[in-house]
């Protein structure tokens, strides 16, 4: 709830300053609303670090991801189709426009990459297992955002981890040919596969 609030709060503030020439040297998309996409992804930086890249393992990284991906994924949270503790009562709060104002906005950053402890020997076979299983559609190691499927290296593990037990439970529906893929991974690695992908995931922090 308090998050509602504080989002409404904040874009009622936009309204009051775009009257102005608050805009001037801004070229972020603006919405119908009046916020522009600054003022409204202003609310996220509490959690998702300034500019988009968290500080912290309890939220992932939204800069640079692609703008498909951005607004199908807070669409997902609104609908509950994507589980979540806490975007699917924000993603709630906002507009198709405002939605895809924020994905210009947070596209435009850098992914920072996550500096976390992993494992060199299990990194090292993770990424044997990401060419065979996952690089096809999670380009250059799953640093690509160009496949609308998030980005993956340098992203902090617990979130992954956590979406990955979603798409294997069936609470997120994965694209048929990931969840093929994720299949047969679990098939001859076992949960050891998972651990080996996230420690090459982590191992990307440059
Ligand atoms: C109170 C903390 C908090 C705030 C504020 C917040 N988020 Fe989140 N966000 C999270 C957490 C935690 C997750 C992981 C999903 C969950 O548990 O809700 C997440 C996940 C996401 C994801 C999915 C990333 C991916 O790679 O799949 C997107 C996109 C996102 N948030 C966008 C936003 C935007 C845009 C705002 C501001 C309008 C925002 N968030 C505000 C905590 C927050
Ligand atoms: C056929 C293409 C394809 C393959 C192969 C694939 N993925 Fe995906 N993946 C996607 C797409 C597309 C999404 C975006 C989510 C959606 O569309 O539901 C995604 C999303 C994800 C996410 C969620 C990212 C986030 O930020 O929430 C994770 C984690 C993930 N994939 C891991 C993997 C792993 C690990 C493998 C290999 C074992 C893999 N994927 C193989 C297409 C693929």
């Amino acid at each position: 709830m308090a998050f509602k609030t504080l989002t409404k709060a904040v874009v009622v503030a936009g309204l009051a300053v775009s009257a102005t020439a608050a805009f001037a040297a801004d070229d972020a998309p603006k919405v119908i609303t009046g916020a522009s996409a600054s003022m409204l992804a202003n609310t996220c930086a509490g959690c998702h670090g300034t500019d988009g890249s968290s500080q912290g393992p309890a939220s992932p990284t939204i800069a640079g991801l692609s703008s498909d991906y951005f607004v199908e994924t807070m669409q997902g949270f609104a609908n509950d189709e994507i589980p979540s503790t806490i975007m699917g009562r924000i993603a709630k709060g906002y507009t198709e426009d405002e939605l895809k104002a924020m994905a210009g906005y947070f596209k435009a950053k850098t992914f920072v990459k996550a500096h976390q402890d992993f494992d060199k020997d299990l990194a090292d076979n993770g990424a044997k297992l990401h060419d065979k299983y996952c690089e096809k559609c999670h380009a250059e190691g799953g640093q690509s955002a160009e496949d609308d499927a998030g980005v993956l290296a340098g992203q902090w593990t617990p979130y992954l981890n956590w979406q990955l037990a979603n798409f294997k439970s069936g609470d997120r529906e994965a694209p048929k040919k990931m969840q093929k893929q994720m299949e047969k991974m679990l098939e001859k690695e076992g949960s050891d596969g998972v651990m080996a992908l996230l420690n090459f995931y982590a191992s990307q922090q440059k």
